[in-house]
């Protein structure tokens, strides 16, 4: 399917030809002043140096092309050389039937489908899944199902952190506490428990713990440095002791990505990418890229057009233990040999910039990735609470997901309660939905690059630019269509008609523009474009909502291609919150 603006192009540029001028100065954009116009072609303007013409001349020349125009309905030449459009009510409502009838709504899938490798996620095992990695699987998953409806191959991975100091700090709290445990004993062969040492819970307490001892005591630190390259090395007790921190903690994640609809295609680690390291860090030695600097193995990265200092990546410690640019690089290797993926897209906080501009550097000048691959970072901004600073709980500590969630189903479940006759047992569902329709989308509706503010009021209001907001507009519509069919009409029969009002032809021409808006979503990994298109979506079906009276409309015709229209816009919105991450209930 052709998109609208293609269609109006070509009109406009077959008059610009047909009146002697080139005709790419046909192209049109939306209208400045939507008082004026639906739409303008400043081609004219442009011409008139080319053609030494006044520009006006030349936009009445155009215009008088297209008195019999079955796109515009008005065509006007302004000075200094503007040509005002609006267009066809027919026309507009012949296209509406066409992206009715179309699966994808007029989007154009890739031609060639990528196999993309999409690392969001990223949560370190062991810690509390906390409010800085929300942000990474929101827009991961957004940016994941945009890919997909595009049509390309996507696997999402989790990269879970597992093979990091965290552990070392893990093993030495717990070696400190427990040092009689079977796992520390020195020549011990047999088998180790299957129970784990420790609970989910008493894990999460057993890492700050250990964070904060190693920041006091020099020893404690050291002693967690060297377990966590004995591990590395795979010491017998210490990954025995991982495997249970493994088992503990995963299930744990998943069901916290789960209440999430956020859903991983391979959970792979850091430690995955352990058995690439040798042979990896063997190349780079033998091939001359990577030489000692005060006993650690580095790689220089820098280039000469830097305007920063971009210090050398480092591959190994001094004491051998590799780092996070390690695991980091070693999965490249690993997914090329897995996956051979086009990209490779790593959706994280963009204080990790340095380090990723370091890998993809290090990656490249080193071999590990075709030239053709792509390596992409997108780094999100913090999540601020109201008072500008880093999210943090009422005491000041960090927020541990689970606890926001339930925070903001608290307050959805207040106001829907409060708002509606539910019954108690559906409304607690319901507002789980919601819940996550109001962090999704306060989230998702910012640039991603970009720090906000998590204001739990704002996002869960039913008024204005919200998720709470954007799910009322689909109830409703959901509701009138259920009214319909329940009084015997169908939802299959009749068309679109050319609207009646011009709140009708509104909505209309906000519904042409999802495909763009997807396309563009996709080719600039923007979420937020999704989320003000359908707030333009659900402000122009209300307006007209509140202005016609469909139900009680006499003349059947007319009130079928309501329905008609209807059932597209529910369906735009149902599937643009589908990329966004979320979905809507059937009442609120
Ligand atoms: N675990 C890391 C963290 O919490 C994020 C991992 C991001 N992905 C990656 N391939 N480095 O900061």
């Amino acid at each position: 399917m052709k998109k609208m603006m293609e269609l109006l192009e070509a009109e406009l540029s077959s008059a610009f030809e047909a009146a002697g001028y080139d005709p790419s100065y046909g192209r049109v954009t939306a209208s400045n002043r939507p008082d004026l116009c639906e739409y303008q072609c400043n081609g004219a303007m442009a011409g008139a140096k080319t053609y030494h013409k006044a520009p006006i001349m030349i936009a009445s020349d155009v215009a008088a092309k297209l008195h019999e125009s079955p796109v515009f309905s008005m065509v006007e030449a302004v000075k200094p050389g503007f040509i005002n459009l609006k267009i066809r009510e027919d026309f507009l409502a012949e296209y509406l039937r066409d992206m009715q009838a179309d699966e994808l709504l007029g989007v154009s899938r890739a031609k060639t489908p990528k196999t993309i490798i999409l690392d969001y996620g990223g949560p370190n095992v062991a810690k509390p899944l906390h409010v800085g990695h929300l942000r990474s699987a929101i827009i991961g998953e957004s940016i994941k199902r945009i890919c997909r409806f595009m049509g390309h191959k996507v696997i999402g991975d989790v990269h879970l952190g597992d093979w990091g100091l965290q552990m070392g700090l893990i093993i030495t709290e717990l070696r400190r506490r427990a040092p009689e445990l079977v796992y520390f004993q020195e020549d011990y062969e047999g088998a180790y428990p299957e129970e784990p040492p420790f609970t989910i819970g008493e894990l999460e307490e057993i890492y700050p713990a250990a964070s904060a001892r190693s920041k006091e005591d020099e020893e404690f630190r050291n002693e967690a440095l060297l377990a966590t390259h004995l591990l590395q090395q795979g010491k017998r007790g210490y990954m025995a002791l991982w495997n249970h921190i493994m088992n503990v903690s995963v299930p744990d994640l998943k069901r916290n990505y789960d209440s999430l609809s956020v859903e991983f295609d391979i959970w792979k680690k850091e430690s995955d990418a352990q058995p690439y390291i040798p042979d990896m860090v063997k190349r780079m030695k033998e091939e001359g890229f990577a030489y000692e600097n005060q006993g650690a193995l580095v790689v220089d990265v820098k280039e000469e057009n830097d305007t920063k200092e971009i210090p050398p990546c480092m591959i190994l410690k001094s004491d051998g233990s590799s780092l996070y640019t390690t695991t980091d690089l070693a999965t490249i290797v690993e997914r090329r040999k897995l996956f051979d993926p086009d990209e490779i897209l790593y959706v994280v906080d963009k204080r990790q910039e340095l380090h990723f501009i370091q890998v993809f550097r290090c990656a490249r000048k080193t071999g590990l990735v075709k030239d053709e691959t792509k390596l992409s970072f997108l780094g999100f901004g913090t999540m601020n609470g109201r008072d500008g600073k880093p999210f943090k709980t009422r005491e000041g500590g960090v927020m541990r997901l689970e606890n926001l969630i339930r925070e903001i189903d608290e307050e959805m479940f207040r106001k829907i309660v409060e708002n509606r006759s539910v019954k108690d047992t559906d409304a607690r569902k319901t507002a789980e939905q919601v819940g996550l329709a109001a962090i999704k989308y306060g989230d998702l509706s910012n640039q991603a690059t970009k720090d906000y503010i998590f204001d739990v009021d704002r996002f869960t209001s039913f008024e204005g630019n919200t998720g709470p907001y954007i799910l009322y507009t689909i109830v409703r519509i959901h509701s009138i269509l259920s009214r319909f069919e329940e009084a015997g009409g169908s939802l299959a029969q009749g068309r679109i008609e050319p609207a009646a009002s011009e709140g009708e032809k509104n909505l209309m021409k906000e519904l042409i523009r999802f495909a763009p808006t997807v396309e563009s979503a996709y080719e600039e990994k923007a979420p937020h474009k999704i989320c003000a298109y359908i707030y333009d979506v659900s402000n122009a079906f209300n307006s007209f909502y509140h202005d016609t009276k469909i139900l009680s409309e006499e003349n059947a015709m007319q009130k079928q291609s309501w329905i008609r229209l209807l059932c597209l816009t529910k369906k735009v919105l149902t599937i643009a919150i589908d990329l966004l991450g979320f979905s809507a209930p059937e009442r609120m």
